[in-house]
């Protein structure tokens, strides 16, 4: 079973700390806004549907501690204005943040206490529609696999990314619910390794066959080992279906294209940004230079040399084979689809 990557007890968000693994599985509890916001923008919270969710809850503990406030409502607001600015590609964090925005809005005259659940059902809300989500994109995606295959996966998209079943790996977790024999590769993900961190050690938690490469060895492993299919997650998916993902994804689409294996991407819809015409308009975070230079522990970059540290890159619609979503799979040209999917 996939783990559980975070949850509501006792008034706050617990939630793995996964800046700490895989040496150490450990749990931190968000009481503050602050402690939540410096728990997305650090990652120890990560992968767009998980932010999105930690994200929902941080709204309400942003009410609770507004409940001792003369203002309640700029207090929430105030909260909701912090969490936006913790990370900028992922679309879920505004989507979750929004859908809060719309309770305070909906609610407005009832008492503080009376906002602060409304706001916790919509967290709780939130909760159980990705783990729903998550679980068809996987049913939808395993139809794609054979009876034994080999998938390529970079960055983490998997339980840890989302409340507890992911969206890439949902894919490969539903396949072996279905009795598929499924090997995986996954990319180490430089700078912050989050393939060989954190999607190696969930599909070891979960007895899923994994080997760990360096995300330079991907266009070898794809002419040599027998992939079937690339399958990656998203951090924003434009109208016209161009995909911002863990930076390196555009790379490996293109390898893919190269050696004929198929490219998909596995996303919720609330993933789908359908105000962006394209992918040249998604904002790309850029994170400090440290994570590049001393990322390993030790300086492994000469002081004062600059540093380039863009965490998602663009992959263009044209190099995306389908885009596997809750409510089914979409090809080229998607914008007519994703349309119909939000009419
Ligand atoms: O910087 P991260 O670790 O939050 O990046 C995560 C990714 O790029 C994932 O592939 C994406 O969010 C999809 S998670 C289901």
């Amino acid at each position: 079973m996939p783990v559980a990557t975070l949850n509501w007890e006792n008034d706050c968000l617990r939630m793995i700390d996964q800046t700490r693994l895989p040496e150490e599985l450990v749990h931190i509890d968000c009481k503050d806004v602050e402690t939540t916001a410096e728990a997305i923008q650090s990652l120890r919270v990560r992968g767009a549907p998980a932010i999105g969710v930690a994200a929902a809850y941080g709204v309400v503990i942003a009410a609770q501690e507004a409940l001792s406030k003369t203002d309640f409502d700029a207090h929430v607001r105030n909260g909701i204005d912090q969490l936006s600015k913790t990370r900028p590609t992922a679309v879920n964090l505004f989507w979750a943040l929004n859908r809060q925005t719309a309770i305070l809005d909906q609610t407005k005259g009832q008492s503080p206490e009376e906002i602060r659940n409304h706001l916790l059902k919509e967290a709780h809300r939130i909760f159980e529609e990705d783990k729903k989500v998550c679980r068809e994109i996987g049913k939808n995606g395993a139809a794609l696999l054979s009876q034994e295959t080999t998938v390529l996966t970079h960055c983490n998209a998997g339980s840890l990314a989302t409340v507890d079943y992911g969206t890439a790996l949902a894919v490969v977790y539903a396949a072996v619910e279905q009795g598929k024999q499924v090997a995986v590769f996954a990319d180490e993900t430089r700078p912050l390794l989050q393939g060989s961190r954190l999607t190696a050690w969930e599909l070891q938690q979960s007895g899923v066959d994994v080997t760990v490469i360096c995300d330079n060895m991907a266009g070898t492993v794809l002419r040599s080992k027998n992939v079937d299919s690339v399958i990656v997650g998203a951090d924003r998916i434009a109208a016209n279906g161009d995909v911002a993902n863990k930076i390196g994804t555009y790379g490996l689409a293109i390898l893919a294209r190269e050696h004929q294996v198929p490219f998909y991407v596995a996303a919720p819809l609330s993933t789908l940004d359908m105000d962006l015409a394209s992918g040249d308009q998604i904002p790309i975070e850029e994170r400090a230079p440290e994570e590049i230079t001393c990322g390993l522990g030790k300086q492994t970059t000469p002081e004062g040399v600059p540093v380039y540290n863009p965490a998602f890159d663009v992959t263009p619609n044209t190099l995306v084979t389908a885009i596997i979503t809750e409510k089914g799979i979409a090809r080229n040209p998607y914008g007519e689809i994703f349309q119909a999917w939000f009419a």
